[in-house]
């Protein structure tokens, strides 16, 4: 394995001096900070209880189940806020397995919720691709593949639902690799398929793993049988050892074999095949994770790049989630750990405003509950209080003014304007909305020439969420309406000049501030986009932003 091995070392015990090296060394290299991609219905939820289970987080199977209801498009307001709180509840979940620290960042699943899932992928260090053995590659697999590869994260694939019918594993991999261009180095391959379906062949460790359907348990052990050519297996099957040895001579002549180095890199996944439901090749998933993919490590905070085993503390927050607990309408930023230790009662600087503050009951998320931290270290997530001082992508240290970046923005594709049918409420709505907006739960614009607020949204749900919140949180009946805006780019341009005269032009008048105050341009049309940007070749009109 690539770390240093965690396994035997011991937890540490909390000091309040500083941190030692070594104990800061032990801590980071037994982290694995990862989230799960796949399209919705692909297993997500059920493989997510499974790794639970097997670190005995929970005990039952159907807790996350449980929680997860609305899980299909819906436009009802009361099932989105459902559906809401449950991904709240498990939006981080950490357990110990191994004698190491996971943390699994829960990405939303329905694509409308799409931005807060690419901004969830910029605090992971890994990823795993679940993939249906029936469907292979769908949308919203490639765009999240996408997302992981601008910064080359490591994935690990599993192909879920061997126990149905599927599709042939060979033309699987082979759809991985063109669609989504990267190289597949199956790890298990699988005997057979729904009925038929025996287990799976562990390649790089030569041994047959058998499969018994309705397994639950997390401690049950399948039967391992030692050798492709172990005579029992002939017996046993001998239909499918045939076809067997002649797929897996094909795989290795056709694929890749494993590479750490090429995993690591973000070029190569490693691919195992199972049945999440029945427990089956979560183990071998889970080992991986721990063997395989990387603990936390260095990242760009513009000035320089900081070693997660540096000493200060450092992170960035890269969600923010109002009313996690009905009964306080808390808000929550969710801060990724980079570097040093994180202690109870600690001061932090918050570089944006460039101010020291001292936070109070910081919380961490395990399975089940929340409950407030002792200490965190590179990789954690912890949940800050926040009275509406903390946005996205806001970076924190115990001085130095580090900025992280890669948290994006990307440009709405719908359009509302907010009237109120109470005149009166019109400050309430102010500031919702430039709450809201600070979350991420909507962008907001403010026009220059007018002073009703443009909404923007990735997917039309998103307004859905806002108008109920705004009413639920704020007290405000908002009405949201159709507008003439067809897309949104972010203007910069190094000449002031020529920015100035932008804004003075005929195109000035389309020109709106985002919630961060960020220069926007908001067209009418694609054809007004595209003339605006042939009349000022000089102005950069962009399609995403990163949070800066
Ligand atoms: P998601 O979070 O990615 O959306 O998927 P989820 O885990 O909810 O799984 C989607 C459906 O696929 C569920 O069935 C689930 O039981 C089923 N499933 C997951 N893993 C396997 C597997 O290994 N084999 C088989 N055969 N099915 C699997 P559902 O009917 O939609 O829900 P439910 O009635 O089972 O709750």
């Amino acid at each position: 394995t690539i770390n240093e091995s965690p396994d035997d070392a011991t937890s540490s015990t909390v000091t309040n001096s500083a941190p030692s090296k070594n104990l800061i060394n032990r801590e980071v290299a037994r982290r694995r900070t990862f989230g799960i991609i796949s399209h919705p219905d692909a297993g997500k939820t059920t493989l997510t209880e499974k790794l639970l289970m097997f670190s005995g987080a929970i005990q039952l199977a159907g807790t996350v189940k449980a929680r997860k209801s609305g899980r299909h498009a819906t436009s009802d307001w009361m099932e989105i806020e459902k559906q809401r709180g449950i991904s709240v509840a498990s939006s981080v979940m950490q357990f110990e397995y191994r004698n190491h620290v996971v943390n699994l960042l829960d990405t939303p699943g329905h694509q409308d919720f799409s931005e807060d899932t690419y901004r969830v992928l910029t605090a992971v260090d890994s990823a795993l691709m679940v993939i249906d053995a029936a469907k292979g590659v769908e949308e919203q697999t490639i765009k999240l593949l996408n997302v992981c590869r601008m910064r080359n994260t490591p994935i690990i694939t599993f192909v879920n639902k061997m126990d149905r019918e599927t599709r042939d594993p060979l033309e699987l991999l082979d759809e991985l690799e063109s669609v989504l261009k990267i190289q597949c180095a199956p790890v298990t391959w699988p005997i057979g398929m729904g009925k038929n379906f025996r287990g799976v062949y562990h390649i790089l460790n030569d041994e047959i793993l058998l499969f018994t359907p309705g397994s639950e348990r997390a401690d049950q052990e399948f039967e391992v049988i030692k050798g492709i050519d172990n005579p029992r297996l002939q017996e046993m099957f001998p239909l499918e050892m045939d076809q067997l040895k002649m797929e897996v001579e094909l795989v290795h002549g056709a694929s890749h074999p494993f590479s750490l180095e090429d995993f690591l890199a973000g070029v190569q996944t490693p691919v195992f095949f199972g049945s999440a439901i029945n427990n089956f090749g979560v183990r071998e998933i889970l080992n991986a994770l721990l063997d395989w993919a990387p603990p936390p490590r260095e990242r760009d905070a513009t000035v320089r790049s900081v070693e997660p085993n540096e000493q200060p503390f450092s992170g960035f927050v890269f969600k923010i989630q109002a009313n996690m607990d009905p009964a306080h309408r808390d808000r929550i930023a969710f801060l990724r750990v980079c570097s040093g230790r994180f202690e109870r009662g600690m001061k932090l600087k918050h570089l944006r405003l460039n101010r020291d503050i001292k936070v109070s009951s910081v919380v961490t998320f395990m399975a089940s509950s929340r409950e407030q931290v002792e200490e965190a270290y590179a990789g954690d997530i912890i949940g800050l209080p926040n009275h509406g001082n903390m946005q996205i992508g806001d970076s924190f240290s115990e001085g130095e003014m580090l900025q992280f970046t890669g948290i994006p923005y990307f440009a709405p594709d719908f359009f509302r304007t907010a009237r109120i049918l109470n005149p009166l409420k019109i400050k309430q709505l102010q500031k919702g909305l430039q709450q809201l907006g600070e979350e991420g739960a909507v962008q907001v614009f403010k026009p220059v020439v007018s002073s009703d607020l443009v909404l923007g949204a990735v997917g039309v749900l998103q307004f859905e969420v806002v108008a109920s919140r705004l009413k639920n949180e704020y007290g405000v009946d908002a009405v949201f309406e159709g507008t003439s805006i067809s897309s949104a780019r972010w203007i910069t341009c190094d000449d002031k000049k020529m920015l100035a005269d932008f804004e003075r032009s005929s195109a000035g008048a389309n020109i709106a501030f985002d919630a961060a105050g960020n220069m926007a341009y908001l067209a009418t049309s694609g054809v007004n986009l595209k003339l605006t940007q042939e009349r000022w070749p000089g102005v950069t009109f962009h399609a995403t932003r990163e949070h800066a």
